[in-house]
């Protein structure tokens, strides 16, 4: 049978299904054979055939409606092989490939760790100490302890950007990379109780920022809602992120970039970035308690707000408030500050400005890039 998209040609063999390539639609990248469903990895064989390793499943998983199209820009579709990349296990430099824990460490079996996601801007951590207060707070609520000083974490952090910027073959100073930090409770027979006098498990890693494209910056991104389900410690940094991949995947399978998220009528966060809210010229977002996480970046927006003389209010939003905002606006490490220009489809702010990137959007932008320049 030939796919209709790209000519490849379809033949199944007792379980395995195989797509013989042709080469006419791909572009040398492969990456369309990701619409096929059930594809899974690339044969290592040939480049011109490629092996569905197992039948496609009757009944997928669902989290809501099926996504009624195939998607194929999932990044890790198909990441079988890990690569090489530099990193950091317990005290030893290695990389992905070698880097083993213990299938009874805590974060394996209870996802009991916490972790930090520190934006590198031309090689230096941006940032860095209140990723690290942040780190602390963490591991103070889970009780796990810290397992080495700032400076030791920025010595790692400092030599993981150095070893991805040379396997890349480029200087650090001309990489923009994202340091991600776990630390979970350690290594123990499985039970609730937190264990007393364990080793805490380390690891960290460094890799390129993979920031929103100009596409995104110029148009703003489109977002759905949903209610937070997720639990009421969100102030933890922590790796039991189960309901936050339930949350992303809501908009994943919208075409959406992100899931803006109410608890009791009240707006809380995104699956993995803060929301902010703009209206009549002043941004609002949610106040920092159990209820969100508090970015990095929740203290840098204030700033910027201070100098560009953008009225800052902290305080509960209701869903109302949010569907008739002037702006509506994402922030995290990597989409650092970004404009949701629709909700549910319809166009956020009023006017000449409705479903477009705003002015306080813009400012807050320039104020930000200001800040990495520093
Ligand atoms: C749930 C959640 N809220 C907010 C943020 C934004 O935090 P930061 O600005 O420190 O990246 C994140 C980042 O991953 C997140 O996961």
């Amino acid at each position: 049978m030939l796919c209709t998209k790209c000519l490849c040609l379809r033949r199944r063999q007792g379980n395995e299904v195989r797509w013989i390539v042709f080469g006419l639609c791909h572009g040398g990248n492969f990456r369309h054979l990701q619409l096929h469903p059930g594809y899974k990895q690339r044969s290592q064989y040939s480049r011109r055939l490629y092996v569905e390793t197992r039948p496609p499943p009757n009944n997928p998983p669902k989290l809501g409606p099926t996504p009624q199209r195939p998607r194929w820009d999932c990044d890790n579709s198909g990441m079988h092989n890990l690569p090489r990349l530099p990193c950091f296990l317990n005290g030893d430099y290695t990389v992905l490939p070698e880097a083993k824990v213990s299938v009874m460490d805590r974060g394996f079996i209870f996802g009991d760790g916490v972790y930090e996601v520190v934006p590198v801007y031309a090689g230096r951590p941006f940032h860095f100490a209140q990723h690290m207060a942040r780190l602390d707070r963490s591991l103070a609520a889970t009780r796990i302890t810290q397992p080495h000083t700032h400076a030791q974490w920025l010595e790692i952090a400092t030599n993981l950007i150095a070893a991805y910027a040379e396997s890349t073959c480029t200087k650090a100073e001309n990489t923009d990379q994202l340091v991600y930090i776990q630390i979970t409770r350690g290594v123990a027979l499985r039970d609730h109780v937190m264990p007393q006098n364990i080793r805490p498990t380390v690891f960290a890693m460094s890799n390129a920022m993979k920031p929103p494209s100009a596409a995104q910056r110029a148009q703003g991104v489109a977002c759905v809602s949903a209610n937070d389900f997720r639990w009421e410690k969100a102030h933890i940094k922590s790796t039991s992120l189960l309901g936050a991949v339930f949350a992303r995947q809501i908009s994943f399978d919208a075409d959406a970039t992100e899931t803006v998220m109410f608890r009791d009528g009240f707006l809380s966060e995104a699956a993995a970035s803060n929301v902010w809210m703009v209206r009549n010229g002043t941004l609002m977002g949610p106040p920092k308690d159990h209820l969100v996480l508090e970015g990095v970046r929740y203290g840098l927006i204030e700033d910027i707000c201070r100098e560009a003389g953008i009225p800052f209010e902290l305080r509960r939003i209701a869903r109302d408030e949010v569907l008739q905002a002037d702006e509506l606006l994402l922030s995290s490490a990597t989409k650092e500050v970004l404009p949701i220009t629709t909700l549910d489809g319809q166009p956020v702010g009023r006017g000449l400005g409705k479903g477009r990137p705003g002015p306080i959007y813009k400012a807050l932008w320039d104020g930000y890039q200001r800040a990495k320049a520093q």
